[in-house]
């Protein structure tokens, strides 16, 4: 009797999951995505508005340029794969676009807040998250017209379809240049009174980007911004205390975390505000800070190496740039092999990092819902 008792609670037990499963695994189909940051995910903005960059930046996957901060692929890249949609065309790129499967408004030295001029001279530019979400805006108004008025098939292909607005995925990867350049710019207690005010504008996008009809949100947190190498170049003769065993500047990477923490409570709150949206919340910073932790089993050097650029003490060739030292020539020089870095040139990702990153978070396991990014429009927290 117990025999059979049990084996029909496993029955039922099993039905049951079955019942549930349909909605709650269902890949989502996203037919496009739109994406708002900064240089880790720009595919070519920064490059046409401002000149592109040169080889070595593209060697490895594109073997050329390629608009992109990188020797090859970005995250957003893995991303639109594992979506199995084409890469995204840059807003700004006025040639060989096709926005038919969505659009990318980040632009390289982009930050959350809108920064003045003397910020130039960090790398910042001037297309800051408010100004994305505007150009996304026209985007859209311009791109319905253009579908409305458009009599061919052919004429309409390389449009996004009016009615996919509302059934794609919306990522966001923006702040790291806030940080940054606050950093270099604020005292410690500045930055950390500012956070709330980055907070208070990221989210004020995504409730303009739900207001206009997107659903589902991607939302990557900040990663261990302390860690690029480029922080180092500012301290030859690091003071005890500054950077961690790994070479990470403790004090930013604390930032990083704490603009984290503010982030995941309004987002909390975002879901009972937004009530239809799906808004996934991806902790990349704990993917990379593992990385790095794990550099050597992982395969990489670690991050005090730089793939690309002359970087000997205290004199810095940029990857790709040619400059006179002393009435001879140096070139920042790529590294053989950029798959066993982390560090492509000394701010930016390689491919290799982006990849194993991409393998990481796109399955769900850092994800709050915990769920796979083929499946970010289901509204699983509610149930949790
Ligand atoms: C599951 O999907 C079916 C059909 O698409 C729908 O009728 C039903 O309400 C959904 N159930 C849940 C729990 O969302
Ligand atoms: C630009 O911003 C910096 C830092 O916030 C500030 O110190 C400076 O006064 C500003 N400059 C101008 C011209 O507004
Ligand atoms: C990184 O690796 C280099 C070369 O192997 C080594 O000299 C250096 O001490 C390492 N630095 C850190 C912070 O682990
Ligand atoms: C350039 O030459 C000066 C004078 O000889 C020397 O002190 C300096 O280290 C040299 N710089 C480089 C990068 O070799
Ligand atoms: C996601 O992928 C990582 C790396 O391969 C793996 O360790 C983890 O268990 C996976 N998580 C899920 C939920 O599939």
């Amino acid at each position: 009797m117990g025999f059979w008792k049990q084996l029909f609670i496993g029955f039922s037990l099993v039905l049951c999951a079955v019942g549930d499963a349909p909605n709650e695994s269902k890949d989502c189909s996203f037919p496009a995505i739109y994406n708002f940051g900064d240089s880790a995910s720009d595919t070519g903005s920064e490059s046409a508005a401002f000149g592109s960059l040169p080889l070595p930046y593209g060697e490895t996957f594109f073997h050329k340029p390629a608009g992109r901060a990188c020797d090859g692929r970005l995250l957003i890249d893995f991303l639109a794969e594992r979506l199995r949609l084409p890469y995204l065309s840059a807003y700004l790129n006025s040639l060989g676009s096709n926005y038919r499967h969505g659009a990318n408004f980040a632009v390289g030295g982009a930050t959350i807040r809108r920064q003045n001029a003397s910020a130039y001279q960090y790398g910042i530019s001037p297309f800051s998250l408010a100004i994305q979400i505007k150009q996304f805006d026209d985007f859209k108004s311009h791109a319905n017209d253009l579908y409305k008025q458009a009599k061919t098939t052919f004429e309409r292909s390389k449009l996004p379809v009016p009615e996919e607005f509302s059934k794609a995925l919306y990522t966001l990867d923006i702040g790291n240049n806030d940080l940054y350049v606050g950093f270099q710019t604020l005292s410690l207690d500045q930055l950390h009174a500012a956070i709330p005010d980055m907070i208070n504008q990221f989210v004020s996008a995504v409730q303009h980007l739900y207001q206009q009809g997107g659903r589902a949100f991607w939302i990557h947190n900040r990663g261990p911004v302390g860690c690029a190498p480029v922080n180092q170049f500012y301290h030859p003769h690091p003071p005890p205390g500054l950077l961690d065993k790994y070479g990470c500047v403790i004090a930013l990477n604390e930032i990083a975390a704490e603009f984290n923490k503010q982030l995941k409570v309004r987002v909390i709150k975002l879901r009972a505000e937004l009530s239809q949206a799906s808004i996934t919340y991806v902790d990349t910073y704990t993917a990379a800070y593992a990385l790095i932790r794990n550099h050597e089993k992982e395969g990489f050097k670690n991050m005090t190496a730089i793939c690309c650029g002359y970087h000997v003490k205290s004199v810095h060739v940029p990857c790709g740039a040619k400059t006179s030292i002393n009435g001879s020539e140096v070139y920042g020089a790529p590294c053989k092999d950029p798959s066993k870095y982390i560090s492509w040139d000394g701010v930016h990702s390689t491919e290799a990092s982006y990849h194993w990153l991409a393998n990481h978070i796109l399955n769900g396991s850092l994800s709050d819902p915990p769920v796979p990014i083929t499946q970010a429009c289901h509204k699983h927290y509610n149930k949790l």
